[in-house]
């Protein structure tokens, strides 16, 4: 099969929208990440998507839908709190975790009773679910386990020659996936952190907790994804706290004169201090939002031109940096399930 990209036009938003109708996978940009995309009430597109990734079969998809979708086709339960996040956020980088109502393919949610649905802002996912005008599914365009894709050159990467179509919208703004909050039950819950943080949802509906899965106890996790190593690119990973920058330095040092090809990953105010020892560096920048949409491009880069990556954790630990620090823990990981 051949791969084509496409930027975003009439034509090519008909063009994926006849190959979704007839069963087929389309990669999308959104706000956050690129996602695969496939018909939500089709069982064999469903299927489709989680072979194409390599996808665990206990990890369940995000139905997407236009900023118009009539919720009430999908779902039956919406706490009044939901519809107040629905209108401070949406569309937007947040997936609502709803009751589910056996509505569409039962691929969707891997046994779980529940529906993730998004509302991405991106203009030409917008465009395509207009034009499809059904719920779509669209995990992150990424190969299981790699490093998720915020460009349609990513995405090429990862699947030249197993789908048929990437729209191109240009980089991801976001640059890591919406925040996934559960809200069955009386308080919004974030299942996985993202632009939308803790604090923009409390100020919003008054309280918002967090899932931290209790890997020990045995308990049905409450979004698989957080069980899976994420996130990695392809080659040798180690992570430093900020406190730790001497050893990083001389880690790098180390294996420079090994003969191996190495990199530091940091943020803007340590690069002086690899490049002082004849370090080659990858920037995450400054600000957090710089932080986030630099993540996936420079961990993708570092695969291609390191042997080792050594990676300093940025020193701000709140708000985005929340979600920023969970991709970047679980790319460095080295355990194949949990993190
Ligand atoms: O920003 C995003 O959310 C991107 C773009 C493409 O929209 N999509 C994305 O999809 O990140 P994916 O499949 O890579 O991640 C979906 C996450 C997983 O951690 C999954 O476990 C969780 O959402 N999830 C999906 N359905 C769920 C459900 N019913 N209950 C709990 N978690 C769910
Ligand atoms: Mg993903």
């Amino acid at each position: 099969m051949q791969t084509q990209i496409k930027t975003i036009t009439a034509e090519s938003i008909a063009e994926a929208k006849n190959l979704i109708f007839s069963g087929g996978v389309v990669a999308i940009p959104t706000e956050t990440v690129y996602g695969l995309g496939g018909n939500a009430f089709d069982d064999q597109a469903v299927q489709k998507i989680f072979e194409v990734k390599g996808r665990p079969n206990d990890n369940p998809l995000i139905a997407h839908v236009h900023s118009d979708y009539d919720l009430s086709k999908i779902i039956d339960y919406d706490p009044p709190y939901a519809k107040k996040l629905r209108e401070a956020f949406l569309p937007g980088p947040l997936t609502l975790v709803y009751p589910s109502t056996g509505k569409v393919s039962k691929y969707v949610s891997c046994g779980l009773n529940t529906l993730a649905i998004r509302v991405p802002a991106h203009e030409g996912a917008q465009a395509l679910l207009r034009a499809l005008d059904i719920p779509m599914v669209a995990p992150s365009a990424n190969l299981s386990k790699h490093v998720s894709p915020t460009s349609a050159e990513h995405v090429y990467d990862d699947f030249e020659g197993k789908i048929p179509l990437i729209l191109d919208g240009g980089a991801c703004e976001g640059g890591i996936e919406s925040t996934v909050c559960d809200v069955t039950g009386d308080i919004p819950v974030i299942l996985r952190p993202g632009l939308i943080t803790r604090e923009m949802i409390a100020k919003v509906v008054g309280a918002c907790g967090e899932y931290t899965p209790d890997f020990q106890s045995g308990e049905k996790v409450k979004s698989p994804g957080v069980l899976y190593k994420h996130y990695s690119p392809r080659c040798q990973t180690r992570l430093f706290t900020a406190n730790e920058l001497e050893r990083a330095v001389a880690e790098c040092v180390k294996e420079k004169l090994a003969g191996k090809r190495v990199a530091a990953l940091c943020e803007e105010q340590f690069v002086m201090l690899f490049e002082q020892s004849g370090v080659e560096t990858l920037n995450l920048g400054r600000t957090e939002s710089e932080m986030a949409a630099r993540l996936y491009e420079l961990l993708r880069k570092a695969e291609k031109v390191c042997d080792v990556l050594i990676t300093i954790e940025p020193t701000e630990k709140s708000g985005v940096m929340v979600g920023v620090l969970n991709r970047l823990r679980k790319a460095c990981t080295s355990s194949d399930i949990k993190h």
